[in-house]
């Protein structure tokens, strides 16, 4: 067992069976669907190797997916998002895993490749990473690989820049971009993870404090919401004009960065975008101010122009580095600038990582079935899925909800009647 995988301390397999025992008791949907497959075995002889945060709602996919049958190989997508004691528990269960929390570069790739060792017959992705490797470093798997799927926005992106380019060398599904997904994890669970994140790094009060969240997407609304309903005094910063005005109307001040970075006393960046908060921000910030990012890169917050700036450093309290400029001030960079939710809390929670990863899971479902069939493109899942995820959650909630009548059906596909 002990050379397929490599986790930081296999003593903490306990701890972690507890952290999955309780992220079941919270993902009903997946569990559901677990139960299913453990029945049909819908990825009976499949391989999956899979890049994505090794958490404890991670663990629950990783079972369900060898509950269908599939064997699996898994590696974190983030240098600092791993759960030890979750990864652990994995590795003692038999789930071949390289991953451990602090990686350095170097390191996280050479994960990516064990998994890839492993010869994949579906991949998964969140922010594409084992999919870009795939297709850099390793053409002798293409043909065996039947399909790949993609988790977050950031990595979507990109991987329709290269089905554009005629690039893609396999169908992968955007999980991304069903409304199960984006409209709960992306924005739900980004707002309050992001906060929780937050608030476990430095503990301050948020309530009067002038908050500005740089992107309002999905992920910056999310942390918006949540900011201003701790009482935060809440400050958007954007590039498209649209959201710029839907952020107005939803009672925010909107302002430049270059504005805000004087007035404000936590920031946090949310625009899979480089160099939202660089050196002339720095420059003007008060003493004090808290900088951190929940974007998937670390390329958000220029930390080479925060250290050029500083005169001293030193760790304040874990996940918070203080940063003393010349003229005194302070100023607190949380989690090294990778994503704050995951690296200095435990990601989002189960409840919606429930719909997403259900998503993911049935999006290898539909790619070990039809793949072979399928094009080199980026493709969503079809709407019937969304249906039938948000009516389970609501099934296990036990909210019930109403049925249009036949007239109301005929209502709706009448077109001659009018005023
Ligand atoms: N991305 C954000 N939160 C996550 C979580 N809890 N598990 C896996 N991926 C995540």
């Amino acid at each position: 067992m002990a050379d397929n995988f490599k986790v930081a301390d296999l003593g903490l397999a306990e701890e972690g069976r507890l952290r999955i025992e309780w992220a079941e008791s919270r993902m009903p949907v997946l569990m559901a669907l677990r139960e299913k497959a453990k029945k049909e075995l819908p990825l009976r002889g499949m391989r999956v190797a899979g890049c994505l945060h090794v958490t404890k709602e991670t663990a629950v996919l990783i079972r369900t997916i060898r509950a269908a049958g599939a064997e699996v190989s898994w590696s974190g997508c983030n240098p600092l998002s791993t759960n030890d004691s979750t990864a652990a528990a994995l590795a003692a269960e038999g789930t071949s895993i390289y991953a451990w929390h602090g990686l350095s570069t170097e390191e996280f790739y050479w994960c990516i490749d064990r998994t890839l060792d492993f010869k994949p017959t579906l991949t998964l992705d969140d922010g594409a990473d084992l999919i870009f490797t795939v297709h850099a470093k390793r053409p002798d798997l293409w043909a065996d690989v039947i399909g790949g799927t993609e988790e977050t926005t950031t990595g979507v992106k990109r991987l329709r820049a290269m089905a554009d380019d005629g690039k893609l060398q396999y169908p992968v599904i955007a999980v991304n971009d069903s409304a199960t997904k984006w409209d709960f994890d992306n924005v739900h669970g980004t707002g309050q993870s992001s906060l929780d994140g937050i608030l476990r790094a430095t503990s301050v009060l948020i309530a009067g404090k002038v908050f500005v969240v740089a992107g309002f997407g999905h992920c910056g609304r999310g942390v918006a919401m949540r900011a201003r309903g701790l009482g935060g005094r809440v400050i958007v910063t954007e590039i498209d004009p649209v959201a710029a005005l839907r952020a107005t109307l939803e009672g925010f001040d909107v302002m430049t960065m270059e504005q805000a970075a004087k007035v404000g006393d936590i920031f946090i960046t949310a625009t899979g975008m480089r160099d939202i908060l660089i050196g002339k921000h720095f420059a003007s910030m008060k003493d004090g101010a808290v900088i951190c990012n929940t974007g998937h890169y670390d390329c958000e917050i220029s930390i080479p122009e925060l250290e050029a700036l500083a005169t001293s450093w030193r760790e304040i309290r874990p996940n918070n580095e203080e940063f003393r400029l010349k003229d005194g001030r302070r100023i607190y960079l949380l989690a090294r600038g990778r994503l704050v939710n995951l690296a200095a809390a435990e990601g989002h929670p189960s409840e919606v990582m429930d719909m997403s990863f259900a998503n993911q899971f049935s999006a290898l479902c539909l790619l070990a079935k039809e793949g072979r069939n399928m094009g080199k493109q980026v493709y969503v899942l079809p709407p019937e899925q969304d249906q039938m995820v948000a009516g389970l959650k609501l099934q296990t909630m036990g909210i019930a909800i109403d049925k249009l009548t036949d007239a109301q059906i005929a209502y709706s596909n009448d077109y001659s009647a009018g005023t």
